[in-house]
């Protein structure tokens, strides 16, 4: 007659089980409950766009953001030979966050290369706009700072294609027209982010380089309320820290400081976009801040074929 197995020997039992399963077994049978493993390619990365709430007759109707002929809103890779003007200022990279992606480039432009775009965007200024996705217009208590769109001469092709080296080539990546920014004493830029969340539609900007070619000035910080202070004070030669009796401002603010640039990541890779990124440039207090934009857009080609498939 089989006998019913004691209580005390099932316990037994089941605790010999235990780490038979965690250092044998969970580890065998981990691939096999998680899927195949899928290496992430960064340089090769698709951005998944959201096709399954788009029906793709809406996609053919629907206008890009950005028009990929359009000169005036973007620099097309249009085969002439890039002939960078000095020394290649050989730049050195903090790495702040990785989700989102936010790095610190201390000498992205040199000092002749910045200096050398403040010249060109003089008399090219006109009083900055802000778009609510349907009308632009200058509002200072939102924007104050004129901007200069640059000529695509041989330092600002040099630059453009340091951006698009930096981000590894990325196909669909497009390199929008520079813009130079320049904040005199009381200039800010209020919270806001850089995408507008139109990869749906056809495209979005998907990075930021915010370089900082002129500071000479007080005040004028890049503010991320919701990015955090690293630990430790190795960062304070960038980031405000803390000085006694001075409250620290929320998140953390980046020193206008010559030269030097933040590039940060504005989507994830589904394409919507990081709420980590809401920034702000905060007001000059003396003296003139010159910042230079350069906005990377990801546009996937439009899928015209696979409409009558
Ligand atoms: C900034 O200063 C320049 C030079 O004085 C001036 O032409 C421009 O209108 C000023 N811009 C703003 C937004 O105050």
């Amino acid at each position: 007659m089989a006998s019913v197995p004691k209580l005390s020997s099932v316990i037994t039992w089941v605790l010999y089980f235990i780490p038979v399963y965690i250092f044998v077994l969970e580890p065998i049978l981990r691939p096999i409950l998680s899927g195949p493993f899928k290496p992430t390619d960064a340089t090769n990365l698709e951005y998944e766009i959201w096709e399954s709430e788009i029906p793709l007759e809406d996609w053919e109707e629907t206008e890009p953001p950005l028009h990929l002929q359009d000169d005036s809103r973007i620099s097309p890779e249009d085969g002439v030979p890039t002939n960078c003007p000095g020394e290649a200022p050989g730049y050195k990279l903090h790495l702040l966050s990785r989700t989102p992606l936010v790095i610190y480039i201390e000498n992205f432009v040199s000092d002749e290369e910045a200096d050398h775009l403040v010249d060109i965007s003089l008399n090219k200024y006109s009083p900055s706009i802000v778009y609510d996705g349907v009308t632009e217009r200058v509002d200072p208590s939102k924007r104050l700072s004129d901007r200069a769109l640059l000529d695509r001469d041989d330092t600002v092709r040099c630059l453009e294609e340091r951006a698009r080296s930096f981000q590894g080539w990325r196909p669909h990546l497009y390199i929008e027209r520079m813009w130079a920014q320049r904040y005199n004493t009381s200039g800010h830029y209020t919270y806001h982010y850089d995408w507008a969340g139109s990869l749906a539609r056809g495209g979005d900007r998907i990075s930021t380089f915010m370089v900082y070619l002129g500071a000479d000035c007080v005040g004028g910080g890049t503010n991320f309320p919701r990015l955090r202070m690293p630990a430790g004070n190795q960062w304070c030669d960038f980031l405000e820290c803390e000085e006694e009796g001075k409250p620290v401002q929320e998140g953390i603010t980046f020193k206008p400081i010559k030269g030097n640039a933040i590039f940060w990541e504005n989507l994830r890779p589904d394409g919507t976009g990081y709420p980590e990124t809401w920034h702000a440039a905060f007001p000059v207090t003396e003296g003139t801040k010159v910042g230079l934009n350069i906005w990377s857009w990801y546009q996937p080609p439009r899928r015209k074929s696979q409409k009558n498939t």
